[in-house]
């Protein structure tokens, strides 16, 4: 299946690596409030859309069996190659995940189910290799954050309808260094329709911004976090 945004992830790839592994975007403090949300390690927990492996290398850190999977040959040779902490790394797509019904009990998708074109079939394919009672903790752009911009007077326009989906590209300059983020517009209700039609349950849906009232992002949301569980098996 031919995949536009993974392609362009790819084709940006040595960009990506060099910003991530430079520090360069909100990663520090994102993680702060998004790993937590993990549950304590089990028999596999999988990285989907792992990028270069930073969530990876976190989660074998804290004592999870993990596997990394990218769609990007570059991303994953990168997280399999790092040079102080190699993960396991394999290359897939995330509608078709290289693993068995049921085989782990934990599937993390940190900032990455915006960048696949294919996001209903994605977590369809994270509901099935969960386990009962495994849980899907994911991290995506906030549907609110990308329905719109800050106008310079610092007002917050939505210019197109919030409820379509559309392709953005977001440009971000640090440093000598240019990042383009590709990914998609989605509203809210295609993740929470795409994951109980996965067969999940969500338990926690939160806000991620600033809690500082001069920060813009203390007015509107940047990041979304969900915590999906699998039923366990005579429940409900
Ligand atoms: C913003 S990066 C996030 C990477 C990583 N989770 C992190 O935070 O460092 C998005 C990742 O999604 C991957 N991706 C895009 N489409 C994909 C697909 N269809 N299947 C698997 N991975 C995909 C890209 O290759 C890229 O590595």
């Amino acid at each position: 299946m031919r995949s536009h945004l993974a392609e362009g992830w790819d084709a940006n790839a040595a960009a990506w690596i060099e910003w991530t592994r430079r520090g360069l975007d909100s990663y520090r403090t994102h993680k702060l409030a998004f790993l937590p949300l993990i549950p304590r390690p089990g028999r596999l927990t999988v990285d989907i859309g792992a990028g270069e492996g930073r969530v990876s290398r976190e989660l074998r850190a804290s004592g999870h069996r993990v596997l990394a999977i990218d769609r990007s040959p570059t991303m994953t040779r990168a997280a399999a190659t790092h040079p102080e902490e190699p993960v396991p790394a394999v290359v897939a797509d995330a509608t078709q995940l290289p693993l068995p019904d049921a085989a782990a009990d934990c599937a993390v998708a940190f900032m990455c189910l915006h960048d696949i074109d294919d996001v209903v079939p994605a977590i369809a394919e994270a509901g099935r290799i969960l386990a009962p009672d495994g849980k899907l903790v994911l991290a995506i752009v906030h549907p609110l954050n990308s329905a719109g911009h800050f106008e310079p007077d610092g007002s917050f326009v939505i210019p197109d309808a919030y409820t379509q989906a559309r392709h953005y590209a977001t440009t971000r300059t640090r440093d000598d260094l240019s990042m383009t983020y590709h990914g998609i517009h989605r509203p809210l209700q295609t993740y929470t329709e795409a994951i109980a039609d996965a067969g999940l349950v969500i338990e926690r849906l939160r806000e991620y911004g600033s809690d500082d009232p001069a920060d813009k992002w203390y007015r509107v949301p940047l990041f979304l976090h969900i915590v999906a569980s699998r039923p366990a098996v005579g429940s409900g």
